[in-house]
Formats: structure tokens, sequence, C-alpha cells
């Protein structure tokens, strides 16, 4: 499987450790930046790495800013993108499995590394549960980007 991966400044040093992590675990990775803790735009690394999920390039997408927010808000700018900022492994789990979720966000600033790797298992080893109700949901959240 392979992650894309983007952040600004504010993630940067939490994005080098989910790296590190998902390497470990044997995951196939691609790195948008940014690269350094120098201060940038984060829609800019949403865009980058969202645009390889909708692609097919990737799998599935983790975006870390300062809070999660920005990041977050940028990529559920883009169509066929589905992304939850998430702070707990039971949503991690539960947006796979009800919203199906193909980018996660985490805030650096908000969560320590112990966790965030916590919650980037959950969100990667569950699965979507193909239930009817969720996929109807979620057809109206995409219906949504025609409006
Ligand atoms: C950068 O200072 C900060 O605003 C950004 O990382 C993020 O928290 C925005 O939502």
């Amino acid at each position: 499987m392979t992650i894309a991966l983007g952040c600004d400044h504010g993630g940067f040093d939490l994005k080098t450790i989910v790296i590190g992590h998902l390497k470990s675990k044997g995951f196939q990775i691609k790195d948008f930046g940014t690269y350094d803790a120098n201060s940038c735009d984060y829609p800019d690394y949403a865009a980058a790495a969202c645009d390889s999920v909708i692609s097919g390039e990737s799998d599935l997408g983790i975006l870390i800013c300062g809070t999660g927010v920005g990041i977050s808000m940028a990529a559920n700018k883009i169509d066929g993108i589905r992304c939850a900022l998430l702070g707990d492994v039971f949503s991690a789990k539960a947006t796979k499995q009800h919203n199906n979720a193909n980018v996660m966000a985490l805030g650096g600033r908000v969560v320590g590394a112990g966790l965030a790797l916590e919650i980037v298992d959950a969100f990667l080893n569950t699965p979507f549960s193909n239930e009817a109700r969720h996929q109807k949901r979620i057809d109206k959240i995409s219906d949504l980007e025609k409006r």
C-alpha cells in the first residue's frame, strides 16, 4: 500500500516520525513535503498529496499541520477527498468504517507521537464497512461537490 504524505512547518517533525513508522511497517511512501521547518503554506502540500490519492498513485493520504485544521480544510476542498482530522483512535477506526475516509490529518502541535502513531495504525488497518447505509451517505457527500 502506498501512502501520500504532506505537511507544513507545523507538522514537519511529526511527519518525519510518521514516515519512519510507516517504512518500518513496510508501507510505500510518497513524501510531498515540506522538507524542513521553514514557514510555508499548508494548502500547497495538501493539494500535492491529495492529487496523488485522486490519481490512484497513492492509496491513502496523511496530512499534518500545526493543528491539522487548516490542512484538512484545504484537503476537503478537493473533489473526491474525504479527509478526517483525527485526535483519537475510536474516530480513526470509525471514519474508515463509516466515511471511507481516504485522507487523515493530524495536528503536529496537538497530539504526541505515541498517540499519533496509534491513530495512523488504526486508520490504515481498518477497512470500510461496505454497508449500504454508509455508502448512501458518502454518495451524498459526493453530491455536495456538484453544488
Ligand atoms: C502555522 O503556523 C499554522 O497556522 C498551521 O500549521 C496550521 O495549524 C493551520 O491550521
